[in-house]
C-alpha cells in the first residue's frame, strides 16, 4: 500500500513540477530541456521522498507548483490584428505568399513585396486577398528599391505606425560541398539572406520602434547546425541569426519584440523544382576548375544532385506550421524568441544540443544528404593503400598506377 502511494505522489509531482519547469526553462530553448527537466524533477522528488518530506511541506510544494502550472495554462489572448500593418518580403511564392494571404485574412493591413509585380504569385494574391493588401515590387538586394518600398509604405500608412516586419525573402544559391561551392554561391547567399535583410530591417526600424512593434525573421536550422552541402546557405543564415539576436536585446528597451522562425524543410520556391538542381549541377560542372573536377569526379557531384533532388521530393508541403508561427509571433502578447516549425525540427535540435558532435554530424548526414560515392581521388588513394598493406613491393604498384 505504502509503495503504491509513493508512486502516485511521484507521478503527480513530476507532472506538475515538470509542467512548471517547462514554462521557465524550456520554452525558449527547445523541446530538449523539457525532457531533461522532467527527468531531473522526477529525480528530485525521489530524493525528497527518500528524506520523507513532511506532509505539510509536500503539500505546500504541490500547491506552489500547481499555481505556477495554472499560470502557464492560462490562455493568453492574442492581440487583435485589426488596424495593424505588416510588411512582408518575398511573397512571390512559398512562406511569404502563404503568410501574406493568412495575415490578410486575419485582418492585418498587409504590405506584400514581390520580385515580379506581374508574376503568378502577385496575381494570386491580388485575386484572393482583400483590398487592404498592397503589393510592392522589391528586390531586397537593391537599396534603391528598399528605399522606395519604405517611401510607398509610409505614404500609404500616413500617421499610422507599422506593427510588424516579416523578413521572409531569402535564397538558397547553394550546391554541393563547401570546397566545390563557387564564390558566387557564397556571395549570392550573403547578398540576399544577410545584406538584403539587414538593409530592409534598418530601413523599417524607425517605424517599428515608433509602434513598439515586431520583427519576425525566417531563419533555418542550417544557420546553426552544419548541414552537409549547405555551407554557403548556412553561413549566410548564421550571419543573419547573429544580427537578429543582437537586435533582440538591443531593441528590448524600445519595446520591439524580435522572433526567429526555424522551419524544417518545405517545398517552397525554386529549390523544390527538379530542374533547378539540374541547372545548378550543370553550372557547377561548367565553372569548376579542371583539377577539382578531376579530384572529386563527376559521379560524386552527380550523386549530390540526385540526393538534393530526392530530398526536395520528400520535403513537407503543408506550410501551416510555419504560417501559424509567423502569426503567433506577430500577435502573441509574449511572443517566443524562437519558433521551431515543422516536422522533426525539435528532434533535430534535441540531438544537436545533447549528443556529441560526432553523433549529430552523422544524424545530419543521414537526414539530409548521405553520400555513398567516394571522391575520385580518394578512391585511387584507398586502392593504393590497400595494395601497400598486402604487398611490400610498393614501387611496383606505384609504377602500375602511374602507367594507367
Ligand atoms: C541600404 O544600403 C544602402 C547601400 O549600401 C545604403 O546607402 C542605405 O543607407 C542602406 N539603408 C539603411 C537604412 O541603412
Amino acid at each position: 500500500m505504502e509503495d503504491y502511494l509513493d508512486w502516485v505522489y511521484m507521478g503527480v509531482m513530476s507532472v506538475f513540477v515538470g509542467g512548471a519547469m517547462k514554462k521557465f526553462l524550456a520554452s525558449h530553448i527547445s523541446a530538449a530541456p523539457t525532457a531533461v527537466a522532467w527527468l531531473g524533477v522526477t529525480l528530485v522528488v525521489q530524493i525528497l521522498w527518500s528524506y520523507s518530506v513532511p506532509a505539510v511541506l509536500g503539500l505546500a510544494l504541490l500547491c506552489l507548483v500547481c499555481c505556477l502550472y495554472a499560470a502557464r495554462m492560462d490562455p493568453v489572448l492574442p492581440l487583435s490584428a485589426e488596424g495593424k500593418a505588416v510588411f512582408i518580403t518575398g511573397c512571390d511564392t512559398g512562406f511569404g505568399k502563404a503568410a501574406a494571404r493568412r495575415l490578410d485574412a486575419q485582418g492585418f493591413e498587409v504590405f506584400a513585396t514581390v520580385l515580379d509585380l506581374f508574376g503568378e504569385g502577385a496575381r494570386d494574391l491580388r485575386k484572393t486577398c482583400s483590398p487592404r493588401l498592397t503589393l510592392l515590387q522589391l528586390d531586397i538586394t537593391q537599396p534603391q528599391q528598399v528605399h522606395q518600398a519604405l517611401l510607398d509604405t509610409k505614404a500609404k500608412l500616413g500617421l499610422k505606425g507599422l506593427w510588424g516586419l516579416v523578413n521572409n525573402a531569402g535564397v538558397c544559391v547553394n550546391f554541393g560541398d563547401a570546397e566545390l561551392s563557387l564564390m558566387s554561391n557564397y556571395r549570392g547567399c550573403m547578398e540576399v539572406n544577410f545584406f538584403g535583410t539587414l538593409n530592409v530591417t534598418k530601413a523599417f526600424l524607425p517605424l517599428l520602434r515608433q509602434s513598439k512593434g515586431r520583427i519576425v525573421t525566417m531563419s533555418s536550422p542550417a544557420g546553426e547546425q552544419p548541414f552537409p552541402c549547405l555551407a554557403a546557405y548556412g553561413a549566410s543564415k548564421a550571419a543573419l541569426n547573429l544580427f537578429i539576436n543582437t537586435l533582440r536585446h538591443e531593441l528590448d528597451p524600445w519595446g520591439v519584440k524580435v522572433s526567429t522562425i526555424l522551419p524544417s524543410s518545405y517545398k517552397t520556391g525554386q529549390p523544390s523544382n527538379l530542374e533547378y538542381w539540374e541547372c545548378q549541377y550543370k553550372s557547377l560542372i561548367h565553372n569548376l576548375s579542371p583539377d577539382l573536377l578531376e579530384e572529386y569526379g563527376e559521379e560524386y557531384i552527380q550523386e549530390t544532385k540526385d540526393l538534393f533532388q530526392r530530398h526536395t521530393q520528400t520535403a513537407s508541403e503543408d506550410l501551416s506550421p510555419v504560417i501559424h508561427a509567423i502569426s503567433e509571433a506577430l500577435l502573441s502578447p509574449q511572443p517566443q524568441l524562437r519558433y521551431y516549425a515543422g516536422p522533426g525540427v525539435r528532434f533535430m535540435y534535441f540531438i544537436y544540443s545533447f549528443f556529441p558532435m560526432s553523433v549529430s554530424d552523422k544524424f545530419l548526414q543521414r537526414l539530409f544528404v548521405q553520400k555513398k560515392v567516394t571522391p575520385h581521388a580518394l578512391r585511387k588513394e584507398n586502392g593504393l593503400t590497400h595494395n601497400n598493406n598486402n604487398n611490400n613491393n610498393i614501387n611496383n604498384h606505384v609504377e602500375r598506377i602511374e602507367k594507367k
